[in-house]
Order: C-alpha cells, then sequence, then structure tokens
C-alpha cells in the first residue's frame, strides 16, 4: 500500500522574541521521517514539550515547518486546508453555535450544496450518537459530548487525514475510555487516516496500529512500533500489559536523557 501521508527531514526551530532586540532559538523537531499509510491509526507518543503537538500543528497547516517536505496524496502540503480535520484537547467548537451549525462549519466552508446538509448533520449525529442535541449550544453539554461534537465537525468534511491532539485528555476515565471505543467504531466505518497524539500509553495502546515514539527535545523518532493485537482489546490481555509496560519505559527512559 501507499503512502497516505509521507514526512521526510521535517524540522521546526521556533524563533522567541525576548525582548530588547534580543531572540533565542527553540529547537522542537530535528529530522522527523514519517510514513503513514492510507486508513492507518497511527498514535504519536513522547515526553513532555518534545515536539507532538508541534508537529500536530504544522500537519494542520497552522505552523510553518523550518525544514523538510510533508506529502498529502503525493502532493506537498501547504497552510490550513478543508483536507484535514483537526480535534484537539480543548474543545475548540463555536461557542455560539449550535450543534447542528458546528458540525455544518466546514461544510459550510467547502461549498457543499444545501440540500446535502441535512442528510451530513444527521449521519454524523447518529455516528456520534448525539441525537437531540442538534440545536443545543456548547456550553449546555458534557465535556464528553463535547469532544463528539468535535470529531463529527472533523469528519463532516470528510477530511484526507485527521489529526487529534490529545482530544481526550481533559476528560474524566470513564469519558475516556467511551470515547476511545466510539473512536475505534468510527476509524472502522470511515477508514480514515488518523494521527493521534497522546501523552497516555495505554490509550496509545489501545488505538493504534502503530505507536510512534518520540525523544525529549529536540523530538526525534526513536522507536516504531507496530500494534498486533486485534480488537476490541482488553485492556487486561497479557499482551496488551506488556506492550503497554514496554511504551511506559520507552517514554521514560527519553525523559531521563532530558
Ligand atoms: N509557538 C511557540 N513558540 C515558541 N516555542 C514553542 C511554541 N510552541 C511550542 N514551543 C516549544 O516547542 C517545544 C515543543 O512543544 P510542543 O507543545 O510541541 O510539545 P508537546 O510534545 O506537545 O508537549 P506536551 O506533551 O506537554 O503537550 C517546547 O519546548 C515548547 O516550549
Ligand atoms: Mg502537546
Amino acid at each position: 500500500m501507499s503512502s497516505k501521508l509521507s514526512i521526510q527531514g521535517l524540522q521546526k526551530t521556533f524563533v522567541v522574541n525576548e525582548g530588547f532586540g534580543r531572540t533565542r532559538s527553540v529547537h522542537a523537531i530535528e529530522k522527523v521521517n514519517l510514513e503513514v499509510l492510507d486508513g492507518e491509526f497511527v498514535c504519536v507518543i513522547g515526553p513532555s514539550g518534545c515536539g507532538k503537538s508541534t508537529m500536530l500543528m504544522i500537519l494542520a497547516g497552522l505552523y510553518p515547518k523550518t525544514g523538510g517536505d510533508i506529502l498529502l496524496d503525493g502532493k506537498p502540503l501547504s497552510g490550513p486546508g478543508l483536507n484535514r480535520g483537526v480535534v484537539f484537547q480543548d474543545f475548540a467548537l463555536f461557542p455560539w453555535q449550535s450543534v447542528r451549525t458546528n458540525i455544518l462549519y466546514g461544510v459550510r466552508q467547502k461549498k457543499i450544496p444545501a440540500s446535502e446538509h441535512e442528510g451530513i448533520v444527521k449521519h454524523y449525529i447518529d455516528m456520534m450518537s448525539l441525537q437531540g442535541f442538534e440545536e443545543t449550544f456548547p456550553n449546555r453539554l458534557s465535556g464528553g459530548m463535547r469532544q463528539r461534537v468535535a470529531i463529527a465537525r472533523a469528519l463532516a468534511l470528510d477530511p484526507e487525514l485527521l489529526l487529534m491532539d490529545e482530544p481526550f485528555g481533559a476528560l474524566d476515565a470513564q469519558t475516556r475510555g467511551n470515547l476511545q471505543r466510539v473512536l475505534v467504531d468510527v476509524w472502522e466505518q470511515t477508514k480514515k487516516t488518523v494521527v493521534f497524539i497522546t501523552h497516555d500509553v495505554r490509550e496509545a495502546t489501545f488505538l493504534a496500529d502503530r505507536v510512534i515514539v518520540m525523544s525529549a527535545r529536540p523530538g526525534r523518532i526513536t522507536d516504531d512500533i507496530c500494534v498486533d493485537l486485534v480488537r476490541p482489546r482488553d485492556i487486561l490481555s497479557p499482551g496488551f500489559v506488556e506492550l503497554e509496560r514496554r511504551l511506559a519505559s520507552l517514554i521514560e527512559s527519553q525523559s531521563d536523557d532530558s
């Protein structure tokens, strides 16, 4: 199978203005190479500050890169675009818009005919089990429900790439577990290519086809691990527990070096 997403020699250095004409360079990402196959679910883990969010922001087109190449479907990626859906940890919904209008945000930008809007809303409302909340505003929803809306909004774009930065990081353990199961179901239905960033090795072990481990800053890829466990995954099975431990120790060894 060919690569959906190809990252070659990606580098990112931030130039931070310290005032009085002084600047400081923060070398966030160092020569990251990564190939993601069509329909693959890739999780990226690594110690805090290693450049995971920076990489996601570059893939979303929200930060410029300072070196390397990124190809999506063989075409260079530059700037934000409606071919990528993004879900962040902090509920980036529009508070002044209903669930329906939030879901339709990108659909309208894509200039999809209005006659199709209702069908799209219904499809993603059903997929994310949000029936009855179409006219509700985000401040009336629980954190878990808001992230369901954020996922529905990202998927309604029918994106080539779904980018997720710790989307369940602010949720309680039970809601997080529920949404992880929902996400696996949705991914199996939609066959989207997913890049999912997390701190949580159990989450990565539960979700991913492959787990990419990044080093402490400047972030490089140190390990690329195939998760060979059947779905739905049992977090108590010996294979699961073993991989979870292995990933935890890989992150720990990265954190020790920093
Ligand atoms: N806009 C910015 N300007 C300057 N430096 C930045 C900026 N964004 C991130 N950095 C720096 O780049 C490095 C990587 O940050 P990033 O947020 O990508 O890490 P992360 O792996 O997502 O961390 P965490 O796990 O805590 O979310 C950090 O040293 C951070 O301070
Ligand atoms: Mg981050």
